[in-house]
């Protein structure tokens, strides 16, 4: 659908946002084959100026023909606009990479982490869709898991960062924490309750099985991207006061027993993946370290002594970055034949 070029007119929707800002650094930082790069955000944001390639480029707002000429978008700027706007670009022969929940789990929209799935890029009907920033972290560990020991059950528990709800929860981060050290009172506009100095067990709005959207995205979009509605998965997400990267404890149980050795072993041949586990010597990752980098960080990897067949570890991984705007540019390099 996307004809081969030298390069590429690309947009950027929801670029003022977290995502969105990250998705402008990105395409710089990887030198994607840009030729003309058009931002477009709310009426908010019209006219204001974000930097590329050291020149200011002013943010439209969108518009039915705003897609003509544009052959790739990528979409951060939520659900509701991309049910919309999505379908608009398709229309303008522009190929929609989307990071938003919208179309996620659209059996006729692929779900796509590059190093899990590639190959599910290639029945694209015009949008492919970005996972949730805690799902793409956890299925960049489990795929070679799952490949050399067969996963039965993933037990997973997550420390999410303020960024990952946006930049107005970064914002409430930081307020809260300058009120609250000048002893003045905490005002909550994003979250229920105060997050400064705090942790919420709660993600996105809570279903009728009591567990959270968040939760049951982990599970959902897992078995789609892996392609097994077998492995049984169990979540509970956590917000705290952390400005950007996820972490998460997976608990995995394999159909044949593999060897903490065997997995640092297995992850460490696996792409996205870096091992950082000494323990003994207080190497592990945490996320002000993660920050910025591009891959999946695992430590505290170990058996799960309670049971036959079960390893332990501890995940980290840059929510704006591989949870979002690297994992929808790396799309968009394996579109084009670039990786
Ligand atoms: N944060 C993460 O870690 C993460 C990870 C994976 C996926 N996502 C998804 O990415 C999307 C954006 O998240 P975010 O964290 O970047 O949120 P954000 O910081 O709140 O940014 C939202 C963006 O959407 C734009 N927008 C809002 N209303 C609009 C409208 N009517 N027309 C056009 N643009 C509009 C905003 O523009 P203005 O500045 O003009 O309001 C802003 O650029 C969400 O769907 C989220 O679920 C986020």
């Amino acid at each position: 659908m996307l004809k081969k070029k030298g390069k590429y007119i690309v947009g950027v929707v929801g670029a003022t946002g977290a995502v969105g800002r990250e998705m402008v650094r990105t395409l710089e930082e990887r030198d994607f084959p840009v030729e003309k790069l058009r931002l477009f955000a709310s009426e908010r944001s019209e006219g204001k100026p974000i930097e590329f390639r050291d020149k200011n480029i002013s943010v439209e707002i969108l518009k039915e023909n705003s897609f003509e000429g544009i052959d790739i978008a990528l979409f951060s700027a939520g659900a509701e606009r991309s049910k919309i706007w999505a379908p608009v670009a398709v229309r303008s022969a522009c190929v929609v990479i989307d990071n938003s929940s919208q179309w996620r789990m659209d059996p006729e929209v692929p779900l796509v982490v590059p190093e899990v799935n590639p190959d599910d890029m290639s029945w694209h009907k015009g949008i492919i869709a970005n996972p949730n920033c805690s799902t793409i972290q956890m299925v960049v560990v489990l795929k070679p898991i799952h490949d050399a020991a067969r996963i039965k059950r993933v037990v997973v528990t997550t420390f999410q960062s303020v960024s990952g709800t946006g930049q107005k929860a970064i914002d409430e981060l930081l307020q809260q924490t300058k009120d609250i050290l000048n002893f003045k009172e905490a005002k909550c506009n994003v979250y229920p309750y105060q997050i400064a100095f705090n942790v919420l067990p709660h993600i996105d709005k809570f279903l009728e099985n009591d567990y959270t959207k968040e939760e049951m995205k982990m599970v959902n979009e897992t078995k789609k991207i892996m392609g097994d509605n077998s492995i049984n998965i169990t979540a509970t997400t956590v917000r705290v006061p952390v400005f950007r990267s996820h972490s998460e404890s997976l608990n995995i149980e394999t159909e044949r027993k593999v060897t903490a050795n065997e997995v640092r072993a297995i992850l460490s041949e696996a792409p996205g993946i870096i091992v950082f586990d000494a323990p003994h010597k207080n190497i592990y990752p945490i996320p002000i370290n993660i920050a910025g980098r591009d891959e999946t960080y695992v430590g505290r990897i170990r058996e799960d002594e309670s049971i036959e067949k079960g390893i332990n570890m501890w995940i980290v991984a840059d929510n704006l970055r591989k949870g979002a705007a690297l994992n929808a540019v790396q799309i968009a390099e394996r579109m084009i034949g670039k990786e």
